[in-house]
């Protein structure tokens, strides 16, 4: 297994401030100071940076950020992926410091973006001196540490080249795959991975087309199962779409739920995954996303 983490999501659209008061007053992250190019960021520990909204037409993920959890997991990282075909271009000094990151080094995905490797994500001063911290809006902190800052969901029609590039490329184990039929004739096959302790740090699902967005969803982790109830209660009262109200997942048991952000991509805020332990014997397949609810919720009108 490789020694990567997810450091850093970075999406496009059209106008980053109007993601805003969604991940400040309903997800719960804690604003950053933007980036030198006047990017707005959010954190959800003590890391500079958790999530980067650039402004442009894409409207989408522009760049997953892996972090290596030293110098000698990034040249690791580095050689395996140019072994399995993915040249990495290193990045210059402009695009380390608007990641805030020591070193990184990038490869085109094949679902349409960018994979950034990188090392030395600056980190905040601990929390204790932090006037931000701890967040009031979820008292109980996010689960990241050494297993990043959650879970990032991609659907890609170049779906076994993107599992190569997770695999091959970036050295990430399958934990399980979910393989079933929404609908008589239309089949959702989504594969899990990880790189440390998290149940899945990528998920890819084969799109059956081209999809409007690569990015499903990004995954933020509570440490208390009240704080996803919280979560809830305020995309509730804001009367966002949820598309999947509070249920469990069979395969990582994870409790949570879905909020469509206003750039379309959507936001799980869970809590209680189970974990990865070596030697990983649990590679499966389920044929059920969920053991129960995450049935899409609509507000009353
Ligand atoms: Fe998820």
């Amino acid at each position: 297994m490789s020694d990567l983490e997810l450091g850093y999501v970075v999406v496009e659209v059209d106008d980053p401030g109007s993601l805003g008061p969604f991940f400040t007053d309903i997800i719960g992250l804690v604003p950053g100071e933007p980036t030198a190019d006047g990017a707005p960021t959010w954190s959800d520990d003590d890391a500079a940076q958790r999530l980067v909204v650039e402004k442009g037409s894409r409207n989408d993920v522009v760049a997953l950020g892996f972090e290596a959890g030293d110098a000698a997991a990034f040249e690791a990282t580095r050689a395996r992926l140019a072994g399995a075909g993915f040249a990495p271009a290193s990045g210059d000094q402009a695009r380390c410091d608007s990641r805030r990151v020591a070193q990184l080094a990038t490869v085109a995905a094949p679902w349409g973006s960018s994979v950034e490797v990188v090392l030395g994500l600056e980190r905040r001063p601990v929390l204790s001196t932090n006037p931000l911290m701890p967040d009031p809006l979820m008292p109980g902190g996010f689960l990241t540490g050494d297993q990043g800052f959650g879970h990032a969901v991609i659907a890609t029609t170049a779906f076994d080249e993107s599992v190569r590039l997770a695999t091959e490329g970036l050295g990430m184990v399958r934990s399980d795959w979910l393989e079933m039929e929404l609908a008589p004739g239309i089949d959702l096959e989504v594969h899990f991975f990880h790189c440390n302790a998290r149940h899945h740090t990528l998920a890819l699902a084969r799109a059956p087309f081209e999809m409007p967005q690569a990015l499903h969803h990004i995954m933020f982790e509570t440490n208390e199962r009240d704080d996803v109830g919280r979560a809830f209660d305020r995309a509730f009262a804001a009367g966002l779409p949820l598309p999947n109200g509070l249920g469990l997942h069979d395969n990582d048991r994870m409790f949570s739920f879905y909020v469509a952000s206003p750039a379309g991509f959507q936001v799980e805020v869970g809590n209680g995954a189970r974990q990865i332990s070596e030697p990983w014997s649990d590679d499966r397949r389920y044929d059920r996303i969920s053991a129960w609810g995450h049935q899409p919720v609509t507000p009353p009108s």
